[in-house]
């Protein structure tokens, strides 16, 4: 972590001797939620844990004092924060290097004439006997260390500062394109690089909106925040992917970069396959060329090419200068930056009501598609880039998929431009828009408004819910619009007769629809729950939701999905606010929204109509312990801090296995917090909340079935 800057003054002017305590308020809550970005977005912490935990801990004193302060989206009232412990350290074998990079065509030849001389060869285009190249595309990602002992794999770690790196073991482990055995008992490491794919990137984006927390720039920052996450459970949600390059293992007699990668194929691990040998400085510049458009149609984001000498004892000769090997260069892409013009800004009206303002554009290409719309979040985000209507802007695709509008080009303004505001009454329905105390967000205040509902149907039968093939917008503009449907409960009440009624539907197609609303009766609990679009409730939000309510309100011997899914509903509508805390990953916010979507006549309603209309939920599948089993049946455990005898994952897989829950973050509904070393947050919070902490020794009781 780099050296610490803080913008507010030291922490330990302590809140009580603030007399305004407001306004020191509102400072630490800045400082945190920069602190935050920086770190879990941007992936540039610029304070030291210790630093961002005594900012913490003054927020919740302040708060402590002045109860009126701690507001619903206040820092303090967040899961997921930044963790509270560091990770352990690991030396490099040797220094992970960086590259020296090339931007043309040109200092590409450049590198070869470098190379040619440091080996005493002569200039191109003579023959350079011996000389090869391998060119690789450049993942983007975050470099990694992988150490295997006897062909299991048993230690990872990022890069770090290049000497030092963070161990990441526990993390890597959830990546599933990277072997955790090798066919033989070798003892080895491997580099290379751990990538988002993009399709995972977008999806979390999506997420992330959906909960309106902060958006990742790229794949690169969204794959190095999801690595470093001190919870292996939050990795593993996140798909992270990897591809190796490089293979450390003594007496391997392998002279060649290319029998490197051939060896690392055989032992199982990722290799990426558009990689060439053999070639030489024409051949290395045809492939970075070939490569240039057909990269963005690549599953993860590349962002140049890395050529290397194939030949070791080449490679030795040639060495290192300033912490880059002589013997390889990275070839950049340039950033695809377009320039257009937004033609017009509109709001439009989501599923929960929202209004986002959308750029549109005059069609532009870029990262291989044309692009005619951006999202500009919300009015904030309108206001901080000051994006007009008439505007010239940059333009690029984040993460090589979302297209985003970078800044205005002031300098080519003429007068005529025209700054958006939000409209005080819904374009769709003419409701009147708010904005509640607190939120970023506009909203349209009728819940009936057609936008929403025809929003809201889709997300129903969208893929990730309820997945209903054939239910398009089209389909579904014209069964509102005809009346046919007017929630989704509706929708199971459809009949052939009346789906042939629809424009370009014939008796068959009518037929498959009618198949596939069928089909989609009985899914699972978690899509259900998707499915009903509560506010901040995305996928995955979703599926802690169902398998908390699975514990909560077991399955019986023997009883039906349906009347199973009645009981989960029942208790659904009569839980309150602080219950919905004890789903893992769920604050007040979150917890807030679902007990207010089930409490509301309308929303709450939705679920049992769905049960009405003969729709079924099921039960996750149970446990490995079967709930009320175990020495910790029905108890919800936070691990915190390091443990002398657990790595995070075993303590949690013993808790697990013991029956109980482990949990990512400390409420009410917390049994024991067991608190290792250098455990920060989470043991403060169970202190300020009177849950019970134990110690390593505590845990092994508390497995064995003693009290702790
Ligand atoms: S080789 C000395 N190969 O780019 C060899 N690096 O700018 C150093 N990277 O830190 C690494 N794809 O994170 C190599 N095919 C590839 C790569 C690659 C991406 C990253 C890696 C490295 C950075 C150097």
């Amino acid at each position: 972590m780099s050296d610490p800057a803080p913008r507010v003054p030291a922490a330990e002017s302590a809140a009580s001797a603030d007399p305004d305590a407001a306004a020191r308020h509102a400072e630490l809550r800045a400082a945190i939620e920069r602190a935050d970005r920086l770190y879990h977005v941007e992936d540039a912490p610029e304070l030291s844990d210790a630093e961002y935990d005594a900012l913490m801990r003054e927020l919740v004193a302040l708060e402590e004092a002045h109860p009126q302060l701690r507001t619903p989206d206040s820092p303090t009232q967040r899961v997921g924060g930044r963790p509270a412990a560091r990770f352990g350290e690991v030396p490099h074998s040797r220094p992970m290097l960086s590259l020296a990079n090339a931007f043309d065509q040109d200092e590409l030849r450049a590198f070869d004439a470098r190379v040619r001389r440091g080996l005493g060869l002569p200039p191109a285009p003579e023959p350079a006997p011996g000389l090869s190249y391998v060119a690789e595309l450049k993942i983007d990602g975050l470099a990694v260390a992988l150490h295997y002992e006897r062909g299991r794999f048993a230690l990872g770690a990022t890069r770090g500062d290049g000497t030092t790196g963070e161990d990441v073991t526990a993390n890597l482990r959830t990546i599933r394109s990277l072997p955790g055995r090798l066919p033989e008992p070798a003892t080895l490491e491997v580099r290379g690089e751990v990538y988002m794919p993009k399709d995972a990137f977008a999806a979390l984006n999506a997420e992330r909106e959906e909960r309106e927390l902060p958006l990742y720039a790229n794949p690169r920052n969204s794959a190095a925040g999801s690595l470093r996450q001190l919870d292996p459970a939050v990795t593993a949600s996140r798909r992270l992917s990897a591809w190796t390059y490089q293979l450390i293992e003594e007496g391997s007699g392998l002279t060649t970069h290319a029998e490197a990668l051939a060896r690392l194929e055989r032992l199982g691990f990722p290799v990426e396959p558009a990689g060439e040998t053999g070639l030489d400085i024409e051949g290395v510049v045809a492939f970075a060329e070939r490569w240039r458009e057909a990269r963005h149609e690549l599953p993860h984001e590349t962002d140049g090419v890395v050529v290397k000498v194939d030949r070791f004892d080449l490679q030795a000769r040639l060495g290192t200068v300033a912490r880059s090997p002589r013997w390889a260069v990275a070839y950049k892409y340039p950033p695809e930056e377009v320039e257009t013009t937004v033609e017009e800004i509109v709001p439009y009206v989501g599923r929960t009501g929202t209004l986002t303002p959308v750029a549109h554009l005059a069609p532009v290409k870029v990262a291989g598609s044309t692009v005619s719309r951006a999202t500009l979040h919300n009015l904030d985000e309108v206001r901080r880039k000051d994006v007009r209507v008439g505007d010239r802007v940059v333009l690029h695709k984040a993460g090589d998929v979302i297209p985003e509008v970078v800044r205005v080009l002031p300098e080519r303004r003429t007068g005529a431009e025209r700054p958006f505001e939000m409209p005080e009454r819904c374009p769709v329905c003419d409701a009147p828009v708010v904005r509640d105390e607190g939120e970023v967000r506009h909203r349209c205040t009728n819940p009936f408004c057609p936008a929403q509902v025809a929003h809201g149907l889709l997300h129903f039968v969208s893929r990730s819910a309820m997945d209903i093939e054939g239910a398009g917008p089209a389909v579904i503009v014209q069964l509102l619009e005809r009346g046919l449907v007017k929630t989704p409960a509706d929708l199971f009440r459809l009949t052939v007769e009346q789906a042939e009624g629809l424009e370009r539907f014939a008796r068959k197609s009518a037929e498959n629809l009618v198949a596939a609303i069928e089909r989609a009766r009985r899914r699972p609990l978690a899509r259900v729950l998707n499915a009903l679009g509560i506010r901040h409730v995305g996928e995955q939000t979703a599926i802690d939701l169902a398998g908390w309510l699975a514990e909560q309100v077991p399955p019986a011997e023997g009883e039906s999905a349906a009347e199973w899914s009645r009981r989960a509903a029942d208790f659904l509508r009569a839980a309150a606010p602080e219950e919905y805390e004890g789903v893992p990953g769920v604050g007040v916010v979150v917890a807030a929204s679902i007990a207010r979507f089930f409490g509301e006549p309308v929303t709450g309603g939705a679920l049992t109509a769905l049960l009405d209309a003969g729709v079924e939920a099921e039960a996750p599948p149970r446990r490995a312990v079967a709930a009320g089993a175990g020495p910790l049946a029905g108890r919800t455990v936070v691990v915190t801090g390091t443990l002398a005898g657990f790595s995070r994952q075993e303590a949690e897989e013993a808790v697990r296995a013991a029956g109980g829950h482990p949990a990512g973050s400390v409420s009410r509904k917390t049994d024991y917090v067991v608190a290792g070393e250098s455990a920060g947050s989470k043991l403060q919070k169970a202190q300020e909340l009177g849950v019970p902490v134990v110690d390593e020794d505590g845990l092994r009781r508390l497995l064995a079935g003693e009290t702790a």
